[in-house]
């Protein structure tokens, strides 16, 4: 019985997006980290034993980030008058060189974790930078802490300072060693990361696609973000009909599970290659409005059936809590429905099943408090003011609009308590 956690509490999830599941002063169970039920008077197998008992608070799963730069963590809020090409440019491509250096690595990395676990992101897909050193120091780094990720090295062959590109053979290199080192990693896996079509050669996303298909790795990118981005793109690849067929044709959209980020001007092509490949969208909410990039289409994309899950894009996203994302994700299709009122405004459980569930489901059955998906939970305490007076669903609301790692007072990842 020592494989078995057992929480009692007000839990809430959202099985679909249309509604939040509900389970007042009830118990979920879990046996070697993934949920065995839910249940309102527990079971008598289960009577003796020990039981977490969270009392009023709320239990919801954790967090699910599908796109956010560690190394860029520390420069959140910088630059924020600048589109994406010259943001690159003038900020981020400087601080990512800095990531070569161990040390510099090491602290900066640790200051990301520390922050995104507070804030209680326990899964996520991470672009580090294209030192293979320090994507390996990230490794370590949230291998210790217990959280779910996966990782990568960011490959770059041209259009970068010399100072972070590698050649193409470097780049196979180090993203080989790094893939041979955590391929059996039960939580930290690695991911190929061409870090975007501008920045990497033909050759090189070919040699990308060889290595995802061999080793059967997941892929991330990103893709149609900014329109200065996608005419670099029709000019750097002629012989390509649209954006997303350079990474199509190169065996990096969807040959192996995809997630490409931001998405926003997506053509009928595109969106019809997506839908057949299966690749999973991102919306960056903040990153969208902090670069002036767009709005991503998210209403038009749900009805058609694309996977989308969220993103804070950390750094062209400020804010690394994606409870913040959830609201900016709400409040971007306000200002599209109040523009259209033909397009429906997001709903706060579509958003929570985009950040949970959703974006979940790149990572396996996670995001959900279904019979056989991971035990990984928040536990969420708000005032007696607001917890004596609302219903579960309001008070859920609330700490997203709201709430911050101070009512987060206990996480956990297949079960397994996630130290702060
Ligand atoms: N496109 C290429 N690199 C980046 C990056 O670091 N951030 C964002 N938002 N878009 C990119
Ligand atoms: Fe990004």
């Amino acid at each position: 019985m020592e494989n078995l956690l057992i929480l009692k509490g007000n839990i809430i999830f959202t099985q679909t997006p249309e509604e939040f599941k509900v389970y007042k002063d009830s118990y979920i169970v879990s046996n070697k980290g993934k949920i065995e039920g839910i249940y309102n008077i527990l079971p008598e197998k289960y009577q003796n034993c020990l039981i977490k008992d969270y009392r009023n608070r709320l239990i919801i799963p954790t967090f699910v980030d599908l796109h956010l730069h560690a190394s860029q963590f520390i420069q959140c809020g910088m630059g924020m008058n600048k589109k994406l090409l010259d943001w690159l440019n003038d900020y981020t491509f400087k601080l990512e060189k800095d990531f070569s250096k161990a040390q510099f690595a090491q602290e900066a990395y640790n200051s990301f974790a520390d922050e995104l676990i507070k804030r209680g992101t326990l899964r996520a897909c991470i672009f580090a930078t294209s030192s293979t050193i320090g994507t390996e120091i990230l490794f370590e780094i949230l291998k210790k802490r217990g959280i779910g990720a996966y990782i990568g090295k960011v490959d770059m062959d041209r259009n970068a300072p010399e100072s972070i590109i590698e050649s193409k053979d470097q780049l196979i290199k180090g993203t080989k060693y790094l893939i041979e080192k955590y391929k059996n990693e039960k939580l930290v896996k690695p991911i190929i990361t061409p870090r975007f079509a501008p920045t990497c050669s033909d050759e090189l996303l070919k040699e990308l696609g060889s290595l995802a298909n061999k080793y059967d790795l997941p892929v991330q990118s990103h893709l149609d973000e900014n329109l200065d981005e996608i005419k670099w793109v029709q000019s750097l690849f002629p012989k390509t009909k649209n954006y997303s067929q350079a990474y199509y044709l190169n065996d990096l959209f969807g040959q192996t599970k995809t997630v490409m980020a931001h998405c926003i001007y997506l053509n009928e092509d595109e969106i019809n290659l997506v839908r057949e490949n299966n690749v999973m969208l991102v919306h960056c909410p903040d990153s969208n409005i902090n670069l002036r990039s767009g709005i991503m289409p998210v209403r038009k994309y749900l009805d058609l059936g694309v996977p989308i899950g969220l993103g804070s894009d950390i750094a062209g996203g400020h804010r690394i809590a994606l409870n913040e994302s959830m609201v900016r994700a709400v409040q971007l299709s306000k200002i599209l429905n109040i523009n259209s009122p033909g397009i429906k405004p997001l709903s706060i459980q579509e958003v929570f099943y985009l950040g949970t569930k959703s974006g979940g489901k790149f990572f396996g059955n996670t995001g959900s408090f279904e019979k056989g998906y991971s035990m990984d939970a928040l536990i969420i305490e708000d005032d007696k003011l607001i917890s004596g007076r609302y219903s579960i669903e309001d008070r859920l609301e609330k700490f997203i609009y709201t709430g911050d790692d101070r009512n987060i007072c206990a996480r956990y990842v297949e079960g397994k308590y996630i130290e702060i």
